[in-house]
């Protein structure tokens, strides 16, 4: 039996994707894996009622209580350790975290971006802006991507990829709904699951 491992999620908005890790526990898919708790920089985030629903621990960190990006990272870590995270899942976490949590937890971060990076990624490109984009470029596939997290805003090692098409008459909205339900909502829990029975090399 492999020892249980914390999965800590931070999310700051629906928190569909949080959902999709949720249901893939639930079906005793993401072992031995545990969502032991969801960590929100947005009080008012429905991610954290699906959380509470699942019974799952919550706490919100609200971005605005904390003054310099410094002093945010600094409370973010302190909840980090204290849960004794072992894997940090970004799913719809609208802030970049800074260096030092990310090199406290080297390659133990990952994070869920729909679009197929190196396209549409970087700062700036979040939610709904990343479709917009692609389809102002006009591309004919997008996608989603499962990523370690490093000092570069999506820029880390991918470890998982799906494409997704582009339809005649998408706005980012419909687009979006497609990338979540064919992509993200997949590639996630299965980068969990691989993370925590350690086959991710
Ligand atoms: C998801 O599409 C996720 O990929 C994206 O925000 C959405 C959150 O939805 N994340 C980013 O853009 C990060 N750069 P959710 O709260 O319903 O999971």
């Amino acid at each position: 039996m492999l020892a249980h491992k914390n999965v800590v999620v931070l999310v700051s908005g629906g928190g569909t994707n949080l959902q999709a890790l949720i249901d893939a526990q639930n079906r005793g898919e993401i072992l031995p894996g545990k969502i032991s708790c969801v960590i929100s920089s947005n009080p008012q985030a429905y991610a954290l009622t699906r959380a509470k629903n699942a019974g799952i621990s919550t706490l919100a960190v609200p971005r605005k209580e904390y003054g310099s990006r410094e002093q945010y990272d600094e409370a973010i870590l302190a909840v980090l350790e204290k849960q004794q995270a072992d894997l940090i899942v970004l799913a719809g976490f609208m802030y970049v975290l800074g260096e030092k949590v990310i090199r406290r937890y080297e390659r133990r971060i990952i994070n869920v971006h729909p679009a197929l990076i190196p396209s549409f990624c970087g700062d700036g490109f979040y939610g709904l802006h990343v479709h917009e984009a692609a389809l102002n470029y006009g591309v004919k596939v997008t996608g989603a991507t499962v990523h370690f997290v490093n000092e570069v805003t999506d820029g880390g090692q991918i470890i998982l990829q799906k494409a997704v098409e582009v339809e005649e008459g998408d706005t980012p909205q419909t687009l979006q709904k497609r990338v979540m339900e064919q992509a993200e909502w997949e590639l996630l829990p299965k980068a969990v699951s691989l993370f925590c029975q350690g086959k991710i090399k």
